[in-house]
């Protein structure tokens, strides 16, 4: 008797033919580098729990910038460490403040690199927190007017993208009207649209040195068990002006992706965020799993999944594994 079944394998039988039917790609266009940029002098600080991230004052960031344009990384995502912070994160607004210089030098000296320019009080507060602070409420509307003014300053100083990720009700449509005002029309918004209360953002504050000095960020940012509410944030941001949509983890978050990708005409950004990275480092540093497939294979699924860009701190070894497989 002639059995009838299909032969999936006839597609697997080699590398070429496995290239020929490929459907998902990695490449140097798809990512965006996140770099710390910390106040003072003579700073070159790896991050304890991200091995191969490093945190650098203004005098190393050239040699830094040498090594990201030599990989092809064509964007950077620019977070602040200031010397000082306060109640209501003055540094973050100031036209002198780290952010503001350091995307003066990229784009003076790096003109062809794009400065995406994270808008946030969290590295500036002295509380922590992303908004302004009353007693133990983190408010939102008064919040809106200080992250306007650091959108502002960033655009002034060159900033290429301005991504908002402090989740504040409104901020996409506050930041859109202040940029607007101020003569950048041109600026678009790369928002961080669906952004949830997550563990994984653990190492990452270490990095930004912007943990909440009291309870937690789960008033503003989403509850992991909401995917509907994922569909309401990006609506408004989409209606407010938004002209990129972030979806932040990434590894849990994969089912948001692809729905964010089915329902909406924005490109759709994953934040392939620090714990997700400090997991695999650990783990391949371990001897536990290869650090190249793994990594490889974690970002092919965001491709998959329906990322149009991920912003990765995967992105050097990446690169430069997708180049040694040529
Ligand atoms: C600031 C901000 C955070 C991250 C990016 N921007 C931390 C947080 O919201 O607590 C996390 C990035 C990462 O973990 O890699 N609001």
């Amino acid at each position: 008797m002639e059995l009838q079944f299909s032969r999936h394998r006839r597609l697997r039988s080699s590398a070429s033919m496995r290239a020929l039917v490929r459907e998902n790609h990695l490449s140097a266009d798809d990512f965006i580098y996140p770099l710390f940029i910390y106040e003072g002098e003579n700073i070159r600080k790896e991050v304890s729990s991200m091995p191969g991230v490093f945190q650098v004052s203004l005098d190393h960031l050239e040699a830094e910038m040498e090594d990201i344009a030599a990989h092809g990384i064509k964007a950077v995502l620019l977070f602040g460490i200031p010397e000082t912070k306060d109640e209501c994160g003055g540094q973050a607004y100031h036209d002198h403040g780290i952010v503001q210089e350091a995307t003066r030098f990229i784009k003076k000296y790096f003109p062809d690199i794009l400065v995406v320019a994270d808008t946030c009080l969290c590295e500036y507060t002295s509380h922590g927190h992303c908004g302004m602070v009353k007693g133990d409420k983190i408010l939102n509307d008064e919040s809106l007017d200080l992250l306007v003014k650091t959108a502002v300053s960033q655009a002034k100083a060159g900033a290429d993208i301005i991504a908002p990720s402090n989740m504040m009700d409104g901020f996409v449509a506050a930041i859109r009207a202040g940029l607007d005002e101020a003569g950048f029309k041109e600026i678009p918004i790369m928002s961080y649209a669906v952004k949830y209360a997550s563990s994984f953002y653990g190492p990452f504050r270490e990095a930004a040195e912007g943990a909440p000095q009291f309870g937690d960020r789960k008033t503003y940012q989403m509850d992991p068990a909401n995917r509907l509410e994922a569909f309401r944030e990006a609506e408004s941001d989409v209606a407010e002006g938004a002209d990129f949509l972030i979806v932040k983890p990434g590894m849990p978050y994969l089912d948001i992706v692809r729905d964010i990708k089915n329902n909406f005409n924005l490109p759709v950004v994953v934040y392939n965020v620090s714990g997700e990275y400090s997991m695999i480092k650990a783990a391949a540093q371990n001897g536990w799993i290869d650090e190249k497939s793994t990594v490889l294979e974690m970002l092919t699924g965001m491709k998959r999944a329906g990322a149009d860009l991920i912003i990765t701190y995967h992105a050097k070894d990446a690169i430069r594994w997708l180049k040694e497989d040529q």
